[in-house]
């Protein structure tokens, strides 16, 4: 009875929705404040300057970052007033008891969850949706429907952390306007920088989450940004982008960091690239300080990543026994319970290669065992 009612407050809660597939899109202001890292940095202003961002930060033995803090204050307090551009999908069957936030990667946007090529094939959201589970996807601060800002000082790791957090709280407490279910349970899905973001989430407040799973992540990404910086072939992006917004100048670039030889669909790789999003330089000189500690997250946590991955393992995740996505367990000293998988043949780009319904499967069956 009361799960009826609930339904039938919700359909009609979605009713202005075209699609059948119960989804809503919103536009959710928040309020952030954050303390970024204070770069003496000018944005790279033309594509030469990109280039020789790049060879700075793919330097061996250097640590750019570093080079170019600012020697008055290393630390900068950010605050505004932000908009971000997320998309709710339930169930047909009503809310479930799951919400899973999604937190997409570097070169995209939301819509790495819900690929809209041929007729949904790669749709993780989908997957999800078929097993119960609601889901809040939304285009990091930074891009797409989301706020842009200044790419060297402000869209960086800090603030776009504490959108996450922001995010997550008012999901939790039904302040998101559309968004009227209350979850008895809200759980986070990242890849790649995505997942970093939910790493560092997870670490400074554990408990805003009861359960994570992080797609194309290890902790070794130090180690092999370089290869992902330099396959990427940068150039500013352009458009509706100020300077210091870069993006990949061509589909090679992008096959490279997010396709692993022989699985995937070449018009697959096409579709991506159209779609794909830009980095900004304080994303890239930010990333890889987010998850240098350990976490002490208590919940169940999930560690995926393909066999070729790239920017995470280097084009090889079982050079190391365990793998080195597996690695990852000794950062997470309080989780209740900790797995990794290493997905056969696949890249980076994990829910837009074939291997895809089998990582989306993995995925799902940890939540439904651990959560
Ligand atoms: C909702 O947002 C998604 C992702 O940006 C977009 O592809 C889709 O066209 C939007 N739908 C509507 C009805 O605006
Ligand atoms: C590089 O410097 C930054 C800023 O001081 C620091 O956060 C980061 O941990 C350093 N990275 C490495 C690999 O030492
Ligand atoms: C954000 O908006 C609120 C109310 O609309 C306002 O009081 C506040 O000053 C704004 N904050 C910033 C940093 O602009
Ligand atoms: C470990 O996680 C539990 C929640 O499962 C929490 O109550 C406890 O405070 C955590 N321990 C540490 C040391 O953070
Ligand atoms: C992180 O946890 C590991 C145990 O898994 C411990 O050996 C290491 O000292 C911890 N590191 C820090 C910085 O606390």
């Amino acid at each position: 009875m009361v799960r009826t009612t609930l339904r039938t407050i919700l359909l009609a809660g979605l009713a202005g929705v075209a699609t059948a597939r119960n989804c809503k899109n919103l536009t959710v202001s928040l309020s952030l404040s954050a303390l970024n890292t204070n770069f003496a940095l000018q944005a790279p202003a033309n594509d030469i300057d990109v280039t020789d961002f790049v060879l700075n930060l793919a330097q061996p033995g250097m640590n750019y970052s570093q080079e170019v803090l600012s020697t008055s204050n290393q630390f900068i307090p950010v605050s505004g007033n932000y908009t971000i551009g997320a998309t709710w999908c339930v169930p047909q069957w009503g809310p479930g008891k799951v919400l899973q936030v999604l937190t997409h990667g570097i070169a995209f946007d939301r819509r790495y969850w819900d690929f809209a090529a041929q007729g949904h094939k790669y749709s993780y959201v989908d997957a999800a949706l078929a097993r119960g589970y609601s889901t809040f996807a939304y285009d990091r601060l930074g891009l797409g429907a989301s706020s842009h800002g200044e790419p060297v000082n402000e869209i960086q790791t800090a603030l776009e952390v504490a959108a996450l957090t922001e995010l997550t709280s008012m999901l939790r407490s039904t302040r998101v306007p559309g968004v009227t279910f209350r979850y008895p349970k809200v759980v986070h899905v990242g890849h790649s920088y995505g997942s970093v973001q939910s790493y560092a989430l997870t670490a400074a407040h554990p408990e805003l989450s009861d359960g994570v799973v992080l797609t194309g992540f290890s902790q070794a990404l130090g180690s092999f940004v370089p290869y992902f910086l330099l396959g990427g072939n940068f150039v500013e992006a352009g458009g509706v982008y100020p300077p210091g917004y870069m993006a990949s100048a061509d589909v090679p670039a992008a096959q490279t960091n997010f396709f692993a030889p022989g699985n995937f669909d070449q018009a697959i790789l096409e579709a991506a690239y159209e779609a794909g999003q830009p980095v900004t330089v304080g994303e890239l000189m930010t990333i890889g300080s987010a998850t240098t500690r350990n976490n002490s997250f208590g919940g169940p946590v999930l560690v995926i990543t393909g066999e070729r991955d790239v920017p995470f393992c280097g084009g090889n995740c079982l050079t190391m026994k365990p793998s080195i996505p597996a690695q990852t367990e000794q950062y997470f000293t309080n989780a209740s319970y900790f797995e990794s998988i290493v997905v056969p043949r696949s890249g980076h780009g994990l829910n837009l290669e074939y291997s895809a319904q089998d990582t989306y499967a993995s995925i799902l069956d940890f939540f439904d065992k651990n959560v």
